[in-house]
């Protein structure tokens, strides 16, 4: 087993707080409010919710609720969603589309851009209605390749600066040409870092994930740590794990990867460590058959899985053709509950590459929309909502942190 760490931070690579208190006191909870949860960006969504002018999402996040819409001029802003009259809840759905923001309480209504537009019987007033000084709250929010961030801070730092080297680092997987395929959250009883905790080490996969063995090598990588907290990862991939028993024939998630991609597991036998560079080397080939567009990506990211974790709290695990984005986020009041939400998004052949490609079937299941051949025709999936007894009791499944599902992508057979 060997794992690395580089540092690129000019900070000490140490814990100093082994307290339990990160984990279960409520000082210490509301410490992380003040001090980290309102002063640093938090990743709310996505922006493909936010297609048109007017559509919304809100984003719960501890005890705050912000509202986050594409406003009539074409910008994404998030404002606390908070009526300013007398801070009624404005907006009570997950998402959806509106011309105007229209209080529940006594009608007071906002513009997209958060401007107080109407005042019911606004004479009775009798020193009058300042509505210019009504307008909802606004949060700082910005963009990055796809997802939607915003910050609670008076004056935080341009948030490509937070990001810093991952933008460079993770462009070429244009995440924002990725699908939604499934949105989940599960109510979970444990402290939010212990989330993260688990997702900043894989000395449990071999125990805890033995069935990775069959298509990750998940202990031979090198751990970067960058500035701000930020933290990331690279898995070998369609490989086995050298750890266990090597077998003479490709597993069967080798076999599933070298069958969508036209070669025939036979020809591995007795040599299941090649298939990686195989791989790597025939989407290179027919990528573009795919209608995929690989040529921006090294010959390991071909084959590998990357996982990048932003501080404080958005796991990212990916390959080219998809991505998880995992969320533990806060309890409101209780600092042994949390809210565990993963987003599955997956890549469609681009129909400009090759209008023939099949759509790729993938982790979220997008057969369900077997009709679909087109990304933007994709229908948005609920959220699927549910407490962690349903994962224990396999009534609900999130898959494994590295799914068997990950490869189940069809391409046309040519
Ligand atoms: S609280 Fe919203 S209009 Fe009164």
């Amino acid at each position: 087993m060997t794992i690395k760490i580089v540092n690129h931070t000019d900070k000490p690579a140490v814990i100093e707080n082994y307290s339990t208190d990160r984990y279960v006191d409520r000082d210490y909870m509301e410490r992380e409010w003040a001090g980290m949860w309102r002063q640093t960006w938090l990743l709310a969504g996505l922006e493909s919710d936010l297609k048109k002018p007017g559509d919304y999402f809100v984003f719960d996040m501890g005890r705050e609720q912000i509202l986050i819409t594409r406003t009539k001029t074409g910008a994404v802003q998030g404002y606390y969603n908070v009526c300013q009259h007398r801070g009624n809840r404005l907006v009570n759905d997950e998402r959806g589309h509106a011309d105007s923001f229209r209080c529940a309480y006594h009608a007071w209504t906002y513009d997209t851009e958060g401007v107080l537009k109407v005042v019911p019987y606004e004479e009775r007033f009798a020193k009058g209605v300042p509505c210019a000084d009504r307008s909802l709250r606004k949060v700082h929010t910005d963009l990055w390749d796809g997802f939607v961030f915003v910050s609670m801070a008076e004056n935080p730092q341009p948030l490509l600066s937070f990001l810093g080297p991952l933008v460079e680092l993770l462009a070429p997987y244009r995440f924002h040409k990725m699908v939604l395929v499934e949105d989940q959250t599960a109510r979970l009883q444990c402290n939010w870092k212990a989330v993260i905790d688990n997702f900043s080490e894989l000395y449990h996969v071999d125990f805890l994930h033995p069935q990775h063995k069959r298509m990750v090598d998940c202990c031979n990588d090198t751990v970067h740590l960058f500035p701000h907290g930020h933290t990331g990862l690279a898995v070998p991939g369609a490989t086995i794990n050298p750890r266990f028993p090597v077998p003479q024939e490709p597993t069967d998630i080798q076999s599933a990867q070298l069958q969508s991609l036209g070669l025939d597991p036979a020809d591995f036998a007795g040599r299941v460590l090649d298939v990686r560079e195989a791989v790597q080397k025939r989407k290179r080939e027919v990528g573009r058959n795919m209608g995929l567009d690989y040529a921006s990506f090294s010959d390991d990211q071909l084959s590998d899985v990357w996982q990048y974790n932003l501080f404080p709290n958005v796991i990212f695990s990916f390959t080219p053709e998809h991505c998880w984005v995992m969320r533990p986020r806060p309890h409101p009041t209780d600092p042994e509950r949390c809210y565990f939400d993963k987003l599955s998004l997956l890549l469609f052949a681009d129909p400009d590459i090759n209008p023939d490609a099949a759509p790729i079937v993938g982790p979220g299941r997008p057969e369900k929309q077997s009709g679909t051949r087109l990304a933007e025709d994709y229908a948005r999936p609920a959220r699927d909502v549910f407490d962690h007894h349903a994962i224990i009791s396999g009534e609900k499944t999130m898959t494994d942190t590295i799914g068997v599902t990950r490869f189940q992508y069809r391409v046309a057979q040519r």
